[in-house]
């Protein structure tokens, strides 16, 4: 089965009962049971809901992995993995990623004993040398939140397994439709579903997809256990986005690419980030993982940090607003809002400036978005 078939058909079974096509929300937070401890698979919620076990097998299947486990919101999702490790073991990853997950492990689990060690996953030989310390996991996220970098899935992977270090990716940027990481050897991948998923901007959740039974098992006990379920009817709605997933994608990926080429020659532009440019310093490991480069595109303008603020505060259809991944285009100031959490010290060592403005390319008409820029600029 391919692609769109898999979105529109797995886990998506008419209802038995009535004939109707969408399967119904399983708006409940409890079911009956015949005797003690008897029921038809489901006892409570927090624990599973038919939902939720109708977009686990639609997002198995589009990552091509066998199980995945949905949680409350993107960040419930790491908090699912993170809650594997136990004091004293340590995770290696970028500091460019979403400002929400640094400020998880920095911030939250830090407390908890586990140790955040910030590597520059773009080099191989510096990935190595942290593996062989024996950390907890190895946590990527390609491409990062808001610079677009890219690592090496494949090559970065074949290390971790080589140190026994399990791999995690977050493929929240690229989305299945892109990028598979279960396919590039990780061993976790996660989402935020909030984003392009679910795709119209009306939910908030997060997944977990691997083809290990061991994990499955751990992820569904750390949700049940901690209480990171989601709600069915956000579920629902998700399975809903799922739908036009590929069709979403294709539009996203092509108006990203096309407004990155425009402002790449545009006179008040002085950096443009998008993985689909021939510039872009990670191109060629892009084009090597990735089958479209997504809906992301960040730049810097030649402008002062004050006339770059008014910038963006002036657009008709690029929304000032945090997140990603809905229809509509949104325009993001990562230092002043997305990535806030991320000390400004920290920020300026990966090249987040003060200065970074971030595109959330929508699925609008591609010369009214160029237009709106254009006037904005003007
Ligand atoms: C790459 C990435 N991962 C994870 C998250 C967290 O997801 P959520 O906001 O659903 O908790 C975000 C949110 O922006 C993100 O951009």
């Amino acid at each position: 089965m391919k692609f769109s078939t898999k979105a529109i058909h797995t886990g998506q079974k008419p209802d038995k009962e009535t004939g109707a096509i969408i399967p119904p929300i399983y708006m409940t937070s409890t079911y009956i049971q015949e005797a003690p401890a008897q029921h038809k698979g489901y006892d409570y919620t927090r624990a599973g809901n038919p939902n939720f076990t109708n977009i686990e097998a639609t997002l198995a299947a589009l990552e091509d992995g066998k199980f995945a486990t949905v949680f409350s919101s993107g960040l419930g999702a790491l908090s699912g993995i993170l809650s594997m490790l136990k004091s004293g073991d340590t995770i290696v990853g970028t500091a460019d990623m979403y400002g929400g997950s640094y400020r998880l492990i920095n911030r939250v689990f830090i407390n908890f004993g586990i140790i955040f060690k910030s590597v520059n996953t773009q080099n191989l030989e510096e990935v190595e040398t942290a593996l062989k310390e024996k950390p907890g996991l190895i946590f990527l996220e390609t491409p990062t939140n808001p610079l677009l970098k890219i690592s090496d899935i494949n090559a970065i992977t074949d290390l971790a397994k080589k140190y026994d270090v399990l791999s995690v990716v977050d493929n929240t940027f690229a989305t299945p439709y892109f990028q598979n990481p279960l396919n590039l050897g990780a061993d976790m991948v996660l989402h935020s579903t909030t984003k392009y998923i679910g795709g119209h901007s009306d939910i908030v959740g997060g997944v977990v997809i691997t083809n290990d039974a061991g994990m499955k098992e751990k992820l569904d006990f750390g949700r049940m256990a901690i209480g990171l379920n989601p709600s069915p009817f956000d579920v629902w709605l998700g399975s809903r986005g799922i739908k036009t997933l590929a069709v979403r994608m294709e539009r996203h990926g092509r108006n990203a690419l096309a407004l990155a080429r425009f402002l790449e020659k545009h006179p008040k532009v002085k950096k443009v980030y998008y993985p689909g440019l021939e510039s872009h310093s990670n191109h060629e490991v892009a084009k090597k993982q990735m089958r479209g480069f997504s809906g992301i595109v960040s730049v810097e303008f030649d402008l002062n940090l004050e006339d770059t603020k008014k910038l963006i505060s002036r657009f008709q259809y690029f929304s000032l607003a945090e997140s990603l991944g809905g229809i509509e285009s949104l325009v993001d100031h990562p230092a002043s809002m997305t990535h806030a959490s991320i000390p400004a010290e920290e920020r300026k060592k990966i090249g987040l400036t003060d200065g970074l403005v971030r595109f959330s390319v929508g699925i609008e008409d591609y010369e009214d978005l160029q237009k709106d820029i254009e006037q904005a600029i003007a």
